[in-house]
């Protein structure tokens, strides 16, 4: 059977979609899912997370140091069945990237999960403490946990 694939999109894919990615995958079962994450911009490529991000997962019990950076390709676009972005920046630019609606469908704001259409940002926190990322952690968590609920309806 074929999994059900995420790709999880920030910009830098160094600070928020990794954590993402790692919260998600550690709430499904790796056999029936396949978890990603990319980012709109190409800066930090082949980076490992953000040491503020690796850390706060780690203090949550999941480990995200293995993981790179990668920019966000037009094919993902039709590789994934749900693209979840954190912001109206990512949302847009990923936009611009797609090729038919069918392809448009599948991005979702995480925050929104996969039902609601507010356009709920999850902010950048890489100008911010300690405090902010913890923030974030729980965002994502929440988020996560609410997309896993829906997945299973
Ligand atoms: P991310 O955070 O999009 O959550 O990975 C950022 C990482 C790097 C930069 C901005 C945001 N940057 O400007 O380099």
């Amino acid at each position: 059977m074929k999994k059900t694939s995420i790709l999880m999109v920030c910009l830098g894919n160094i600070c928020r979609s990794p954590v993402a990615e790692g919260v998600l995958r550690s709430m499904l079962p790796a056999e029936e899912f396949e978890i990603d994450s990319a980012g709109t911009g190409g800066h930090h490529t082949g980076e490992s997370p953000d040491e503020r991000s690796q850390q706060v997962a780690r203090n949550n019990g999941v480990e995200i140091s293995h993981l790179r950076a990668r920019k966000i390709k037009a094919t993902d676009l039709q590789a994934f069945d749900y693209i979840f972005v954190m912001d109206k920046n990512n949302y847009q630019d990923v936009h611009s990237l797609c090729s038919s609606s069918n392809e448009f469908e599948k991005i979702h704001f995480l925050r929104d999960g996969l039902s609601q259409k507010k356009g709920l940002e999850l902010s950048d926190p890489y100008y911010g403490t300690k405090k902010d990322f913890e923030k974030m952690y729980q965002q994502i968590q929440e988020a996560c946990l609410q997309i896993v609920k829906e997945l299973k309806k």
